[in-house]
């Protein structure tokens, strides 16, 4: 090899080597940033007013789904008064570093085992993007196991009314009763998985 092919190949190894990987946030900054989630999201069972819910459990929580998350709220395509206003003086780069701080959270595995889904008819269907089954689904579904019961129902109820659109939940969730919402919401509810951040 001459020595200016081998220049050449080296600048390009070098240029690979010294880009950033896309989106990488600072995790540091962002638990900086992230003092005042903790506000609610770093509280055991706490609660939003109206209507009363438990606050979702954010600790394991699949990264590309709190962007995404994130990016709706800023964007109101989300709704949600208090999570817009947290979310409408974020940058893009701060979202980068809230995202990197979560993620030091690990992430949760959704638990539930074939034989329990088994036994729970309006669930079977949700195991495809959701459990053990929905790795490398696109977009990243959210993890539902240990997430709090009152939040899935209030979440499931949104897309059933309509109001959070955009995404494939609306359609899932228009099949459901309201006896299948509850008993969904108590099965994930029960399994090992995200965690009310420390
Ligand atoms: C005043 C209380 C409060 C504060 C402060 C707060 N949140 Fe939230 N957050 C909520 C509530 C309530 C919801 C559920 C809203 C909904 O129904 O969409 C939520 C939802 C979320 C979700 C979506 C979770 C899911 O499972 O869909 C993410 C991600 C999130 N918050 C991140 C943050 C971050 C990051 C901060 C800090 C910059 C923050 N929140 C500050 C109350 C709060
Ligand atoms: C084709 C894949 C797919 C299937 C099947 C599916 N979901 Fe989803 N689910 C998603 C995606 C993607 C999101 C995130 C949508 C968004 O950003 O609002 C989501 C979001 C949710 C949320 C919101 C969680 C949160 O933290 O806010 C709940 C609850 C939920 N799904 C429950 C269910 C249930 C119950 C079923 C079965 C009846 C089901 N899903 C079937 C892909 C799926």
């Amino acid at each position: 090899m001459n020595i200016r092919a081998a220049a050449v190949i080296f600048s390009i190894v070098l240029t690979v080597w010294l880009q950033p990987a896309a989106a990488e946030g600072d995790p540091q900054l962002g638990k900086e940033q992230g003092f005042t989630c903790l506000g609610c999201h770093g509280i055991e069972g706490q609660r939003n007013a109206y209507p009363s819910f438990r606050v979702p459990r954010l600790g394991g929580q699949k990264s590309a789904y709190v962007e995404a998350a994130l990016n709706a709220y800023r964007a109101g395509t989300r709704p949600h008064p208090t999570m817009q206003a947290q979310a409408s003086s974020l940058s893009d780069d701060d979202i980068d570093n809230l995202v990197a701080w979560l993620a030091t959270y690990g992430e949760a595995k959704d638990s539930a085992t074939a034989e329990q889904v088994a036994g729970v008819e309006a669930a079977r269907i949700c195991v495809t993007c959701h459990g053990v089954d929905g790795a490398g689904v696109q977009p990243a579904p959210p993890t539902l196991a240990g997430q709090h019961e009152d939040y899935l129902v209030h979440a499931l109820n949104r897309y059933k009314a309509g109001e959070r659109t955009g995404n494939v939940m609306g359609a899932f969730a228009a099949t459901l009763t309201k006896a299948d919402i509850e008993l969904i919401a108590s099965f994930y509810a029960s399994q090992d998985g995200v965690q009310t951040l420390k």
